[in-house]
């Protein structure tokens, strides 16, 4: 067990930090590994290796390309978390800043291979082979929930037990992991199953399995403030080469808090009706699981392999929002830029079609828009239907926005909101209402790094929110959101409030407006940013030419609507 320095230590080292004052140029930090410590299983300590998803495919993956794993697998995001060009540009810039922080990084993005000390070296050189898997079946189905339970398998008490510490706080890769091949599940399979050791498992029907990486915190940086989080808190670099002083994620600075918003949301109390908009056999929804991997009815295996007919098949193709990487991923399975042929993704062109398909039916269920005239201006009602924050998650260059263009009586436009250029993928964002999130470095760790105080794209240094108006869920209230890391900044959002309104005065001569929300997963920002503040090697400029290639992240459109103006 690492030893746990008081908070005081790091409050010191802060100050012989702010001591150093501003370089003319960036420098690297050099923090060790065990900066980077989170609690639970670690490195090389599991007994049976993790297996490549293909010894899988044979049973769980030819037969139904919707209600078996396999394939539906294969084409969401966190399959191809490892391969992402966008992961490997932003870990160069990470481990520029803060040496050691790319084992945070492999941990989450490709934990199989964290877990066979592939992390070793921190900045990816080591992985290989099935590491490239990503989230990968056999990771997910060895978890074991970290809280104790009877209804739980009898084998975790002794896996729990022999972690030292054991996690208490459930984010940022504090897996569980089984060291030996037992493959858990939601269901009680057949006495007569034979195919594989396999144990019943509540944790895979709950938020909190999700919530082992949909919460991402820096344990580099420990909460200055009181016993619990307010906005008024600051986020002290923690660098003294051990781990966090508390090992609370709630101590540490909040990357993403996904999974906290879904606890603080209605959704987190009780099913919520919402007539099937998801997709699947249930309707009221609850956990991430009901949205993001909604139930079919099918065969849980191959016919003639013993599975049984369920109505409860969760479809693996966790649906969400990239509608771009996917196509990158292809290029580069032929251009093995990245990976070696040995590690290419085996899609096809037709999944990646079906994947970016699904991800833009999925942005449209997301929200709904409500357009009215108030006092003689257009109010631009935007509602979330989502289980967290919209959008929520990854917050660097991940943005949502309102394009109103309004037309006289001969249909010519007269005035446009939020423009947007394909060509050079610019938005004119100070004409409309963007809804995103900015970190960025406070003065203290600017001066540390020999950088400017303000929001940057600087993940792994980052310690300070400096906006987020990001739309809030069902059940949002200020309080809460405070306690977890996520209240809004530099927006006001009611408790109960899970909308935003935005007013348009009206042109002289407009007799319509046309209105849109889009989305879009990468910006022109950031993406530039990865290319140019790359100067260890060619993963910047790979993701930049990738991202040119395939449509520069074009832009999602989640409602359209138009409205008379009398
Ligand atoms: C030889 C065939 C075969 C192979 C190979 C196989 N499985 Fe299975 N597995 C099955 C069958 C059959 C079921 C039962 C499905 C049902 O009844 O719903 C099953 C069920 C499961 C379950 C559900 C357990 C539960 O209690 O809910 C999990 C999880 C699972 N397999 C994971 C895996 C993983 C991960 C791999 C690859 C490392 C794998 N399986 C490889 C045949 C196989
Ligand atoms: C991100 C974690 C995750 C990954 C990766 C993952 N699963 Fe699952 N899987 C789950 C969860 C969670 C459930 C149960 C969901 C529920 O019941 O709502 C599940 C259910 C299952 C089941 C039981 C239902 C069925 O289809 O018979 C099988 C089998 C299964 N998974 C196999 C696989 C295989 C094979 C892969 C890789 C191709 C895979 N899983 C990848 C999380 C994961
Ligand atoms: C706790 C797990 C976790 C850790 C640690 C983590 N990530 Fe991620 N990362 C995620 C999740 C989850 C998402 C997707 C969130 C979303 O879609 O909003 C993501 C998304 C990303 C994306 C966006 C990918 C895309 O295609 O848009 C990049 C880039 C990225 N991570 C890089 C990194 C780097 C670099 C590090 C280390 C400094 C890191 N991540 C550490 C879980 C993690
Ligand atoms: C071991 C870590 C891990 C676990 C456990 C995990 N995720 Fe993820 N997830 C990731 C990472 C990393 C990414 C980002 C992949 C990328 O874009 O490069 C991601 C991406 C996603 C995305 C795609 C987001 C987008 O932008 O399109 C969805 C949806 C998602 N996860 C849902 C879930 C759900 C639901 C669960 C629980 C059943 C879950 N995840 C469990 C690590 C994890
Ligand atoms: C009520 C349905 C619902 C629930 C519950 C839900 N989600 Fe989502 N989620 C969505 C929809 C719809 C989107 C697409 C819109 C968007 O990108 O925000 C989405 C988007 C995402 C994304 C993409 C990030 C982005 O760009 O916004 C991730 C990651 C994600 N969800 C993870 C989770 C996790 C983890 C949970 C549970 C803690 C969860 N979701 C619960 C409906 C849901």
């Amino acid at each position: 067990m690492q030893s746990h320095r008081r908070l005081v230590t790091a409050l010191a080292f802060t100050s012989a930090l702010a001591a150093v004052g501003t370089a003319a140029t960036a420098r690297l930090l050099a923090p060790t590994v065990d900066d980077f410590f989170i609690a639970g299983t670690q490195p090389t300590t599991i007994v049976d290796p993790i297996k490549p998803s293909t010894e899988c495919a044979y049973c769980h993956g030819f037969y139904d390309p919707v209600t078996e794993p396999f394939s539906a697998w294969r084409s969401s995001m966190m399959a191809q978390a490892a391969r992402d060009p966008l992961f490997h540009a932003c870990m160069a810039v990470a481990e520029q800043d803060a040496k050691s922080s790319g084992d945070l990084c492999i941990r989450c993005h490709s934990p199989g291979g964290w877990l066979e000390g592939h992390s070793t070296p921190t900045d990816g050189s080591a992985l290989a082979g099935r590491d490239f898997d990503g989230v990968t079946c056999h990771v997910c189905h060895r978890l074991v929930d970290p809280v104790a339970s009877p209804a739980n398998p009898a084998d975790d008490a002794a896996i729990l037990a022999s972690l030292n510490p054991v996690p208490t706080s459930f984010h940022t890769g504090s897996m569980v992991v089984d060291p030996l091949d037992r493959r858990r599940g939601p269901f009680e399979l057949d006495p007569t199953f034979v195919w594989h050791d396999w144990r019943k498992s509540p944790f895979h029907q709950e938020s909190l399995l999700c919530a082992t990486c949909h919460d991402v915190s820096n344990p580099a940086f420990a909460r200055v403030g009181g016993a619990t989080p307010s906005a008024s808190d600051s986020y002290a670099p923690a660098l003294d080469g051990t781990s966090h002083p508390t090992g609370n994620k709630y101590d540490m600075f909040p990357v993403e808090r996904t999974f906290s918003e879904w606890q603080q949301s209605s959704f987190a109390v009780a099913p919520i009706e919402m007539g099937g908009r998801f997709g699947g056999n249930k309707t009221a929804v609850s956990t991430c699981q009901d949205c993001h991997m909604p139930d079919a009815s099918g065969e849980g295996c191959a016919p003639g392999f013993g599975g049984a007919y369920r109505d409860d098949l969760p479809v693996h193709d966790f649906r969400g929002a990239n509608t771009w990487v996917q196509k990158a991923i292809l290029t580069l399975d032929q251009t093995l830029e990245l990976y070696g042929p040995t590690e290419v993704s085996g899609l096809t062109a037709q999944e990646v079609n079906d994947a970016i398909a699904r991800n833009i039916d999925f942005l449209t269920k997301a929200s709904d828009m409500e357009l009215s005239l108030v006092d003689g201006q257009l109010k631009v009602r935007v509602i979330n239907q989502t289980g967290h924050k919209l959008p929520t998650g990854y917050p660097e260059g991940r943005r949502m926005w309102l394009n109103v263009k309004f037309f006289n009586a001969s249909g010519a436009l007269v005035m446009e909101h939020g423009s947007y250029n394909p060509v050079r993928a610019l938005l004119r964002a100070e004409t409309t209402k963007v809804y995103e999130a900015h970190l960025g470095l406070d003065a203290v760790m600017a001066a540390a790094a020999g950088m400017l105080a303000g929001p940057s794209f600087h993940f792994a240094i980052n310690n300070k929110v400096y906006f987020d108006n990001r739309i809030p869920p069902r059940g949002f209230t200020n309080a809460g959101f405070e306690q977890v890391q996520a209240q809004p900044v530099g927006a006001v959002y009611a408790d109960g409030q899970y909308w935003d309104d935005t007013l348009f005065p009206i042109p002289v001569g407009a007799k319509s407006a046309q209105v849109s929300l889009n989305y879009q997963s990468t910006s022109k920002e950031y993406i530039d940013f990865l290319r140019d503040e790359n100067r260890t090697n060619n993963r910047g400029r790979i993701a930049y030419k990738l991202w040119a290639m395939h449509g520069k992240s074009a832009p999602v459109v989640m409602d359209l609507g138009t409205i008379t103006i009398p």
